[in-house]
């Protein structure tokens, strides 16, 4: 669609726009009802006052009963939506069934990214894949549509399912609402988002992000990947990354749950998402936890990371 004006644009509204773009019925029947969960996750945030519950996960990180009912809510959704025959979540340590197994889709998510950070009330997310084979194929095989939602000022949904990337705002009437269409990031940006301790980065990353502090990109990092990188969807440019570390040569970050959705998103509105060498959307898991270093964002910081991690370009 192009040219929207702003007055036509709010309303249109999530299931409208899907079905102007001509997304098969059943994926965009999918898509909305995983929408509409971020409406009952952005409840649950707020009865729970930002208290922590003290559970562990089964990373041993600190899990919230947010996280938990978070989890359940996108479950419960999916086990009645007829179109998914197994659910995956970061919060679980094996794939389950949710449909009578012979449904079209495969669901991923990471149903509350970041969720420690309610405690200061910063933003945070929900991460969720959708695919239609085994998702240890790999992106490239198996993603047909990806999205994410946050949660901060306001409650924001991006999608993708292969038409571009596109921006939806919860509306008071709770409404999804167009908000931008086709966001395409420019060949490059000026902020950068960074994680890991300085100490524990190898030589090639350091000399990496020297380089582009030399060249003036502004640090920004909240340590929420869903509004990190939501903020350079929407700001057209920048890089994400969460590197190899020097005693943990997988990163932190989770391909299925984490990365391989992302990157299908920024890949859409004409971004990168890289290992450092390697697409992420062509990199197939050999577990369902598997970690790997990421670098997400403008084809131009992206491309640059690799010539450091090559040890093409050094800074002295
Ligand atoms: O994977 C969870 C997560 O909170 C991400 O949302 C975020 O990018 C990262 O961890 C932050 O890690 P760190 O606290 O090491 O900066």
């Amino acid at each position: 669609m192009e040219n929207i004006s702003d007055a036509t644009r709010q309303f249109i509204d999530l299931r409208r726009h899907m079905w102007m773009e001509n997304i098969e019925v059943d994926l965009r029947r999918l898509i909305w009802q995983i929408a509409v969960t971020g409406k009952y996750i952005s409840s649950k945030i707020q009865e729970s006052n930002r208290k922590l519950a003290g559970f562990e996960n089964i990373y041993g990180e600190e899990q919230l009963a947010l996280d938990r009912s978070s989890d359940e809510i996108i479950k419960r959704q999916l086990e009645f939506s007829g179109f998914v025959s197994h659910y995956a979540s970061e919060e679980r340590e094996s794939i389950i069934q949710v449909g009578t197994g012979n449904e079209k889709y495969i669901v991923t998510a990471d149903p509350l990214d970041g969720s420690s950070l309610v405690e200061t009330n910063l933003a945070i997310g929900t991460i969720i894949g959708i695919h239609s084979e085994s998702i240890m194929t790999g992106g490239d095989k198996s993603l047909v549509a990806a999205m994410y939602i946050t949660y901060g000022p306001l409650i924001t949904m991006i999608y993708s399912a292969g038409n571009g990337t596109h921006e939806f705002v919860l509306n008071r009437e709770g409404e999804y609402v167009l908000s931008e269409e086709d966001i395409t990031l420019e060949e490059r940006g000026y902020i950068y988002s960074i994680g890991g301790l300085r100490r524990d980065w190898t030589r090639e990353h350091l000399d990496y992000v020297r380089d582009l502090e030399n060249e003036g990109y502004k640090l920004r990092y909240s340590g929420g990947f869903v509004p990190d990188l939501n903020q350079i969807l929407i700001k057209k440019g920048g890089v994400f990354t969460y590197p190899a570390l020097k005693n943990n040569p997988n990163g932190k970050l989770r391909l299925i749950f984490e990365l391989q959705p992302m990157a299908f998103l920024t890949e859409q509105a004409g971004g990168m998402a890289t290992d450092g060498r390697r697409r992420i959307l062509s990199i197939q898991p050999e577990t369902l936890d598997q970690r790997c270093p990421i670098y997400i964002g403008s084809t131009y910081e992206v491309e640059k990371a690799k010539t450091f991690l090559d040890g093409k370009t050094t800074t002295i």
